[in-house]
């Protein structure tokens, strides 16, 4: 973390879990313990059914309301999406964009994941991009140039201005829910790298600026020393972010002074 310059973000993505009511009952399990210093910024991406439900349940309090996805189009007949307007709208703030689970089980391919972006980012959404090699491909030795590209498709278009509402998260895919956590240095060798290719598109004042995450089988127990990493920002958290007292421990990792 760099708090000097960026942001630190504790993003819970809750993938496709939790009803309605058991977000209330998380939220209310919560909330009796979140910390009150105010070190990192934390996040819930929810369902979209659940979006409503989670907002109220997390009225004032400091937990913001994610979506974990949104259409490439920004309106008309394409049964079953939700566009970007639709969840500015409804308040929200973030939406992850690429995730690895899109990528692999609805094809979003990195021009998708740019579509998104661009369609997030002009109707005023923070876009979480996830970027994140596979295992052959970290041991064929292609992380770095995998990285480069995902990173760069992703951003293609991003005017430089809007670069302070974009957040990336590297998530390796070998990490995600694995229990087979990144090193720390693993993980910030390529939160490093992120950083580069953002410091050539849009120079050394935009990139040191960008909050850049690190997810795959973060926990209560990996988070502090991933966190204490100068390019780890924040993390996304899968599993470890649907149990409270998991979730906070790791809040209160990000949260140190
Ligand atoms: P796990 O924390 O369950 O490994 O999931 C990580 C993830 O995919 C967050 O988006």
């Amino acid at each position: 973390m760099n708090r000097r310059y960026r942001k630190t973000i504790i993003a819970g993505n809750w993938k496709m879990n939790k009803t309605a009511s058991e977000t209330k009952a998380f939220a209310d399990e919560l909330k009796t313990m979140l910390p009150k210093a105010k070190w990192c910024d934390i996040l819930v991406c929810v369902p979209f059914v659940n979006i409503a439900a989670a907002q109220k349940a997390f009225k004032d309090t400091r937990v913001a309301i994610g979506a974990e996805n949104v259409s490439q189009f920004e309106k008309g007949a394409y049964t079953g999406e939700v566009s970007a307007a639709m969840l500015k709208d409804l308040g929200v703030k973030y939406v992850i964009i690429g995730h690895s689970e899109r990528r692999q089980y609805w094809n979003d391919d990195d021009l998708i994941v740019n579509k998104k972006a661009l369609a997030a980012v002009e109707a005023g959404l923070y876009p979480i991009i996830c970027v994140g090699e596979s295992l052959e491909q970290r041991e064929l030795g292609v992380t770095k140039e995998l990285i480069d590209l995902q990173v760069k498709t992703a951003l293609a278009g991003i005017p430089a201005e809007k670069m302070r509402h974009v957040v990336i998260a590297y998530e390796p895919l070998w990490a995600i829910g694995t229990g087979k956590t990144a090193t720390a240095e693993q993980a910030n060798e390529v939160n490093e790298e992120i950083r580069t290719v953002i410091r050539k598109l849009y120079g050394a004042r935009v990139a040191r600026s960008v909050t850049i995450l690190y997810g795959g089988s973060m926990n209560e127990k990996n988070a502090e020393e991933l966190l204490a990493q100068p390019d780890i920002d924040g993390g996304l958290i899968g599993g470890a972010s649907l149990v409270p007292e998991k979730f906070n421990a790791i809040i209160n990792a990000a949260n140190q002074e």
